[in-house]
């Protein structure tokens, strides 16, 4: 699938961009090792979120929808997980394997993970090394990537863990492999990293303990069923708060997204380029921050982007570079080395897509120098990656020329309904086999 993308347009009008990926996945993971019926609203019906669902549904959960977002699922406790009759395929999802990777070592069972090509080429040691630490038996290629073989073991321990890198994935698999270990599992984050699984560990009534940057939980606990309501992705809104950004005459108001702190690097950084973002109607939502934004265009400056953002607006990059190319002087990022082991390796594609497009724009090994100006119209390869999709889709906004951008079908991973929802606030998207 292509995207063709008109130039020119403006944002406008008031719109709810699909529910939070990450959250919609520990949804299912929770609410599937449970006791009693978890129900869930504003569930992402996208192929990441459906691959989680999916996944336990092979393994005996019985579950219901998603039916415009609404899933209901009836937990099988801590150890009512059967073995699936074949390997789990995880399609693209990282967080789906890297989470269950946690989830199922402690299992009575042998699973084996696969997905496709690009989650076969991304690190999967930063889990199973750790993992191997509490006792686990996990096979992965030489190159250390999946097809993952989970073997059980008789008992998992916990282990004291620092995470070498900021990743919430490491951190998420632990902690869903500690509720199995005898003991205490801690985790320590070099830096903040999103933290929805120890929100939602508690709202299912299980005890996580946070002193500083280490977040600990003791294995033989059970999960009680509660009622789930998703917020709208900031990851997907990143798309849009970019869009009305750079996008004179804009005038967005984006609804009930999820605002956690350790997610909203997007605006911090945003806003320190000038952009112009309202939070309103600020609230809670299930132990979630939910807000409306609204987005005005205004003119954006190049800036240094503080490392400590890095983390808080790590799949937000693509979209960011974009509003660098449109900003006045130079954007410079750094720390971020990170992209290079996402859906692609967005420094390198992103870079190639903006050169492509007439941007000055030099990859360093941890970041990105981005020279705002022009872009021109061109053709664009997202290598199969979402998110550089989406973004190279807004550029079109600022464009002097048509951009054609090549293998977008993946866009339905995290966000169902892009192009409508986008052609709808104004941008000249049509999308084409
Ligand atoms: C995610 C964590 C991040 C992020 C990914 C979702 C999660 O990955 O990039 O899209 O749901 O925990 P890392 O932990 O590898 O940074």
């Amino acid at each position: 699938m292509r995207f063709c993308v008109k130039p020119g347009g403006c944002l406008q009008g008031r719109l709810r961009v699909p529910g939070d990926k990450s959250i919609s996945h520990r949804s299912i993971m929770l609410g599937a090792l449970a006791e009693g019926v978890t129900e869930v609203t504003g569930f992402l019906e996208g192929e990441d979120a459906l691959a989680t669902l999916n996944a336990f549904r092979r393994m005996g959960v019985g579950i219901q929808g998603p039916d415009h977002g609404r899933v209901t699922i009836q937990g099988v406790g801590m150890h009512g997980l059967r073995a699936p009759g074949g390997p789990l395929d995880l399609g693209n999802s990282g967080t789906s394997m890297r989470l269950l990777c946690g989830l199922l070592a402690g299992q009575g069972f042998e699973v084996t993970l696969t997905g496709d090509s690009s989650l076969s080429g991304r690190p999967m040691r930063r889990v199973t090394d750790p993992l191997a630490q509490m006792g686990a038996d996990i096979e992965t290629t030489a190159a250390g990537t999946a097809p993952l073989i989970i073997h059980p073991v008789d008992r998992l321990r916990g282990i004291d863990y620092r995470l070498p890198v900021a990743s919430a994935q490491i951190k998420s698999c632990l902690l869903l492999a500690g509720l199995y270990a005898a003991g205490e599992t801690s985790v320590t984050e070099p830096a903040p990293t999103r933290d929805h699984t120890e929100r939602m560990m508690s709202g299912f009534g299980y005890e996580v303990r946070r002193r500083g940057p280490r977040v600990s939980l003791t294995g033989g606990g059970r999960l009680r069923a509660c009622k789930l309501d998703v917020p709208a992705d900031i990851s997907s809104a990143a798309f849009f708060l970019v869009g009305a950004s750079i996008a004179g005459g804009s005038d967005l108001t984006l609804e009930h997204l999820g605002i956690n702190p350790t997610r909203v690097g997007v605006i911090n950084i945003l806003r320190a380029m000038g952009a112009d973002i309202e939070i309103m109607n600020e609230r809670d939502a299930g132990g979630e921050p939910v807000a409306d934004l609204r987005i005005r265009s205004s003119r954006l400056k190049g800036i240094r982007i503080p490392e400590d953002q890095v983390p808080l607006a790590i799949d937000e990059f693509p979209a960011l570079f974009v509003a660098a190319a449109c900003a006045e002087g130079e954007t410079v990022l750094t720390g971020a080395e990170e992209l290079r082991v996402k859906e692609s390796d967005r420094i390198q594609v992103m870079a190639d897509g903006l050169a492509a497009l007439g941007v000055d724009a030099r990859p360093t090994p941890d970041g990105m120098v981005i020279r705002g100006g022009r872009i021109r119209g061109g053709t664009v390869a997202s290598h199969g990656d979402h998110r550089i999709a989406m973004a190279f889709a807004m550029a079109g906004l600022r464009a002097d020329g048509e951009i054609t951008i090549t293998d977008c079908a993946n866009v339905n991973t995290s966000f169902p309904g892009f192009v409508p929802l986008a052609a709808g606030a104004g941008l000249a998207i049509t999308d084409a086999s």
